[in-house]
């Protein structure tokens, strides 16, 4: 079986976005695929977190994967900072990686933008998403468009060790979906759909209440015209909701615009807002069990147990090819 790893930042509310750009592919792969999957903790520090609320976030993330579908008991999935040989093939990573490979990184640019202090954390998240994925020899790595730099990252750092220290790491593959890779913000289609914009508008959260998504949807910016046409150059934010409705529904985009043709926005958004909400809410339901039922924890440990006993394997033997003394 090809492994697959991926995972997912405890910061803000995951959005209809890392669903379709990401979660919804999770678990279609766990059945065929040895999958890990972690809620990234490590990763969110990069930026200042509320301790309560850093801790509220990982249980919601984690509880959230598990209300969308993923069986504990056959992908493992744990949380990023309960498995330390992260942290540290993290930095056997860093040192590996040029200045000039970070400062490229968009996902840095956008997220230092405009701020008087930049924690350098910011600045090397790269190398430690690198290690994420090595230190568990993922094949597949399941992520949205906006991911695809930092793996394109992964894939020189792991050649990079391999001609250095003799072949160790697997070359990972990014999968991107064709549909859904970067939906966009409900209020501006130039924007991708961001758990951190300050709109709440702008987005629809994976817990948002059904009346809240229908209200954002029938408020979501569409254009001037009536044609219900799937054009991303002309008609970016109609070409949106075209594809958020494909994936929430078991409808092809050509059937989409066939099914509006000649009617306008109107029936159409209505319709969209119930495949959203069709979606969304066994998911919601399945949440508050899960968080009613207590059980996180010991999957979490479960996982982590599971997770380890790859993760150490590995470390070691990078260690060891560095030249690390091991006793
Ligand atoms: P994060 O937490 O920002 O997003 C989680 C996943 O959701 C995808 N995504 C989207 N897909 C489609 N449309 C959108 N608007 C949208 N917004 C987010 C992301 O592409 C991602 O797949 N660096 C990663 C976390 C990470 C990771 C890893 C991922 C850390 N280590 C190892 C894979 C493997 C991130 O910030 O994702």
């Amino acid at each position: 079986k090809l492994r697959v790893l991926s995972g997912m930042q405890p910061s803000g509310q995951p959005t209809l976005g890392n669903y379709i750009g990401a979660l919804k592919n999770y678990v279609k792969l766990q059945h065929t695929h040895d999958c890990y999957f972690m809620v990234v903790d490590m990763h969110a520090v990069t930026v200042p977190q509320d301790p309560a609320a850093l801790k509220e976030q990982t249980e919601s993330v984690t509880a959230l994967y598990l209300a969308a579908g993923l069986d504990p008991n056959v992908a493992t999935v744990f949380l990023q900072s309960t498995v330390h040989e992260h942290a540290e093939l993290g930095w056997l990573m860093t040192t590996l990686t040029n200045m000039g490979e970070l400062e490229r990184m968009t996902q840095f640019k956008d997220k230092s933008a405009g701020k008087d202090s930049v924690g350098a954390g910011l600045f090397t998240y790269p190398s430690l998403m690198v290690a994420d994925i090595l230190l568990y020899n993922a094949d597949l790595v399941p992520v949205g468009d906006d991911q695809k730099q930092h793996l394109e990252l992964t894939r020189d750092l792991a050649q990079r060790f391999n001609s250095r220290f003799g072949d160790t790491f697997t070359i990972p593959e990014p999968y991107i979906p064709k549909v859904g890779a970067r939906i966009m913000s409900l209020d501006d289609a130039s924007k991708k759909m961001s758990k951190s914009s300050s709109n709440a508008g702008s987005y629809i959260a994976m817990l948002d209440a059904p009346d809240v998504i229908r209200k954002k949807i029938s408020r979501a910016v569409t254009d001037s015209g009536r044609e219900v046409k799937f054009d991303p150059q002309h008609k970016p934010e109609v070409s949106n909701l075209i594809s958020i409705y494909a994936e929430c529904s078991d409808k092809s985009i050509a059937e989409i615009e066939a099914q509006y043709e000649g009617q306008g926005y109107g029936p159409f958004k209505k319709d969209l807002a119930e495949a959203v909400v069709a979606t969304l809410e066994p998911i919601q339901i399945r949440y508050n069990e899960i968080r009613q039922s207590g059980e996180l924890y010991e999957v979490l440990k479960q996982g982590k147990e599971r997770a380890a006993v790859q993760a150490d394997a590995m470390l070691k033997q990078v260690k060891e090819k560095m030249g690390f003394i091991i006793l």
